[in-house]
This record gives structure tokens, C-alpha cells and sequence, in this order.
């Protein structure tokens, strides 16, 4: 559970090229997934390379807490699930730390179960609109009291006699449609979502491996997901693929830093994730795909990214924003290092994630020297070109692991260093980062707080 901890300022300075291999932990979707599939599923679920950051060892607890037997031993965890609608009722609150992927998945998983459950979460998850997941679950018989705004801490009260719903989600989020996806799978009949815009599919691409029945079509209306509910499912033994989102990390670093070389091997490229490549590609990167094949259903490469000294700004089509939602921060400090202005429009969503991302950034960026123009829905980050991003500043992460990331990154090739005030959140999605980034050479340090 981030942020009850005491802060860890850290500083990153322009110094040696970045080179060698990264090896980034498991994607962190997939494994909130893992876990909780498994812990719907009767008999053993075995999962290598699921993620130990904090958001996903606060799922395993939870499942702990609704009855599963959750256990790890030399980098294999274990599941004994309790099946479909087989969730206990916990005795405690169950405290999903940063988590927004996690509280919204359990809400889902419980919500059409007769039991009674009190969730909440860190200062930033509290902060946290939870509206987007009671309103659909309310249509299954679901009731929620939540604080004003519909914030943490919440309790719901799970549909004794649920009933399927047709919903079509209101704003492009995984987590919404996930959510009904998982209360539909106690409700008899068919439950029905509806995404107008494509966004990450693994709930459905693990469904069907779990047993469950799920078919999507491509509409005039949009992507129709339409589940089969009250399935029994069989257990999986799950590879989790590396994730892309923790990728972007390194493979950014290597192209703004002067003489750089990295691989970063293993990496999902599951179109609705793998945005940010494309456009970094697009903007003239040194980024190549090698050894690209198929693992479990998915593409899957190694990536190489090499220092690239002539990046340009670009347009990023909105209609790609969905497949590369949790880029944006790191995407804009590689805009600060191009020719020209990169234009990022149709992601309102990124004000409501772990902070406000666009603010975030935009502040970090202008009190380093980049000049940033923004929106309710876009921002456009004028790029200084190669070596000309002043930096020397402090900046607050706000509790948001990807915030104090991307100004970590920035500060690899700034002219003087960039502080974060609290690296501490790092640890809920990849907790590997300091020795990761120190074995490519990367002058990243900690501070005295
Ligand atoms: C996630 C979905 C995205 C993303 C988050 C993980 C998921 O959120 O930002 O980090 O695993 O479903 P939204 O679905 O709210 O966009």
C-alpha cells in the first residue's frame, strides 16, 4: 500500500549512454487479471512473471480477503480459487493502496455476489471517481454508498438475485467494461458491453481461456462484447507477458540520452497497449522490433531503441489515445527533447488517473523550461530540441508512479538535474526500477528526505 510511507526523493543527471539489456517485470493488467480469475476459478491457477508491485500484492491480499488461498514460492503463485459467485464476505475493509485497476476489477468480481464489502485506497485512490463503476453496477441490482463524488471509501452491497445488463461504457476505460464483464459472470443470461473505442482487451482474451463464453464484434456501434454467465471455469497456468507500460521507460531514456543503445526483450505488443511505439516511431525514433513472434495468443517482440538525436513533434491521432493511455507522461518528455510542437488531444481521461496527468506534467515540464499549452482534453508540448531542455528543478510526483518516472527520464538528458520529491510510488507498478535503470548506466539516486 503506497503512500503511507516516508517519501524517497530521488535526482536523475545527464551522465554515461544508457546500455545493455532491461528486463521490466510482469504487465500489470494482466496480472491484477491473473489473480483474480484464479480466484474465481475452482482448483489451482499457476502464474510465473506476475508483477510484484504493490497494486497487484493489494489483489492478492484481497483475494485472500473473499476466501481464495493466494501463495507465491520461488517466483510461481499459486491460486485456489472458490468459483464463480463462490466469493467469502471479508471481515475487514479491503485497502486497495494505489490501485484504481484493482479496486474496480474486485468491485466488478464481487459485485454480483450476496455479500458485503468496504473498499478503499491511498489519498490519490480516494481521490478517485468510483461513479463510473457503481452506475453499471447498479443495473445488476448493486447498491453502493460511497463518500461524496461517489469517493472511497465505499461499501457494496453485491445483487442477491443479479440480473444481466446490456451497457454501452461512456468513456473509453478498461476498467469500466471489465468490471461489468466480471459482474456478468454471476448473473444468468447474457450480459452485454459495448465500447465505442477499442481499449485494452485482456479481460476478454483471458475470459476465453478461462472457460468462460465471450464473443466480440466489430459494429457500426462499436466493439459488442457479449458474455455468457455463471461459467465454470478451469484452472490456467498464466506466463504473464513483460509489460509495454513499463517498457516505455527505458526504451524513452535510451533515446533522448546521448550515445544510447538498449534492449528491452519480451515485450507484449497487444495493439490496444503497444500506442506509444507508434508514435515514437512516427516521431523519428530509433526504435526497432526484433525477433517479433506470437506467445500465448499475443505479439510479442524485443524492442531496440537507440539514441535519436532528430526526433520532430507530431500530431498524435486521438483515436489512439485508448492504446497508449498510461504513456502520455513519459511521451511528453520525449516531445520536450524534439523539433517543433507535439499535440496530444482527445485524452481527458488522463485527468483522472493516479493525479491529474496532464497538470502533472504540464507543470514539471514549464518550471524545466518547456513551454506547454493545455485543455480539459489535450496539451501540446513544444519541444526545445536535443540538448536544450534546462531543467534544474524540483518536481512533485503526487503520488503517481508514472509522473515520478517520466521526470526521472527527463532528467537523464536535461542540462541540470531533475528532483523528484517522492519516488516512493514506483514501487506499485515497477518496483526493479533503480537497479534496472543502474545497470544501464543511468545516473538515478536517491536522496536524504
Ligand atoms: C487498466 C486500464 C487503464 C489504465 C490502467 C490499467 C486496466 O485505465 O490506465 O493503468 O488494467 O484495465 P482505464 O481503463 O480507466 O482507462
Amino acid at each position: 500500500m503506497s503512500g503511507h510511507g516516508t517519501p524517497i526523493p530521488m535526482i536523475s543527471r545527464r551522465g554515461a549512454p544508457l546500455r545493455g539489456e532491461a528486463h521490466v517485470p510482469g504487465d500489470k493488467s494482466i496480472s491484477h487479471r491473473s489473480l483474480i480469475l484464479g480466484a474465481l476459478t475452482v482448483g489451482e491457477t499457476r502464474i510465473t512473471g506476475l508483477l510484484d508491485g504493490e497494486d497487484v500484492l493489494d489483489t492478492a491480499a484481497a483475494m485472500r480477503a473473499f476466501g481464495a488461498e493466494v501463495s507465491e514460492k520461488d517466483g510461481v503463485w499459486s491460486v485456489h480459487g472458490v468459483g464463480v459467485g463462490g466469493f467469502a464476505e471479508p471481515e475487514t475493509v479491503i485497502d486497495c493502496g494505489n490501485s484504481g485497476t484493482g479496486v474496480r476489477l474486485i468491485m466488478g468480481a464481487m459485485a454480483t455476489t450476496a455479500i458485503t464489502a468496504t473498499f478503499t485506497g491511498d489519498a490519490s485512490l480516494r481521490g478517485r471517481p468510483m461513479g463510473r463503476i457503481t452506475e453499471p453496477l447498479a443495473l445488476f441490482g448493486t447498491r453502493a454508498v460511497g463518500r461524496e463524488g461517489g469517493r472511497l471509501p465505499m461499501t457494496l452491497v453485491g445483487a442477491r438475485e443479479p440480473v444481466p445488463v446490456r451497457y454501452t461504457v461512456p468513456v473509453p476505460s478498461a476498467q469500466v467494461k471489465s468490471a461489468v464483464l466480471l459482474a456478468g459472470l454471476n448473473a444468468p443470461g447474457e450480459t452485454v458491453v459495448i465500447e465505442r473505442e477499442a481499449t485494452r482487451d485482456h479481460t476478454e482474451r483471458m475470459l476465453a481461456g478461462f472457460g468462460a463464453g465471450i464473443a466480440t464484434e466489430e459494429t457500426p456501434e462499436g466493439r459488442v462484447i457479449t458474455l455468457r454467465g455463471q461459467p465454470e471455469f478451469v484452472p490456467q497456468t498464466i506466463v504473464v507477458p513483460r509489460d509495454p507500460s513499463s517498457a516505455a521507460f527505458p526504451v524513452c531514456a535510451a533515446l533522448i540520452t546521448e550515445g544510447s543503445d538498449v534492449l528491452v526483450p519480451n515485450i507484449g505488443l497487444n495493439p490496444t497497449r503497444a500506442g506509444l511505439f507508434t508514435t515514437l516511431q512516427e516521431m523519428g525514433a530509433d526504435l526497432t522490433y526484433e525477433n517479433l513472434r506470437e506467445e500465448g495468443g499475443e505479439p510479442v517482440a524485443d524492442l531496440r531503441a537507440r539514441f535519436s538525436p532528430d526526433l520532430k513533434g507530431i500530431e498524435v491521432p486521438p483515436e489512439r489515445a485508448a492504446s497508449m493511455i498510461d504513456e502520455y507522461p513519459v511521451l511528453s518528455v520525449v516531445a520536450a527533447f524534439a523539433a517543433g510542437t507535439t499535440e496530444m488531444r482527445g485524452v481527458r481521461e488522463l485527468r483522472v488517473k493516479e493525479s491529474d496527468r496532464i497538470d502533472a506534467m504540464a507543470q514539471g515540464l514549464r518550471a524545466a523550461g518547456v513551454h506547454v499549452d493545455e485543455g480539459e482534453d489535450w496539451w501540446a508540448v513544444e519541444g526545445r530540441g536535443h540538448r536544450n531542455v534546462p531543467g534544474g528543478v524540483t518536481v512533485a510526483s503526487r503520488l503517481d508512479h508514472r509522473i515520478a518516472m517520466a521526470f526521472l527520464v527527463m532528467g537523464l538528458a536535461t542540462s541540470k538535474p531533475v528532483r523528484v520529491d517522492d519516488a516512493a510510488p514506483i514501487a506499485t507498478s515497477f518496483p526493479i526500477f533503480e537497479p534496472l535503470m543502474a545497470g544501464l548506466g543511468a545516473s538515478i539516486d536517491r536522496e536524504e528526505p
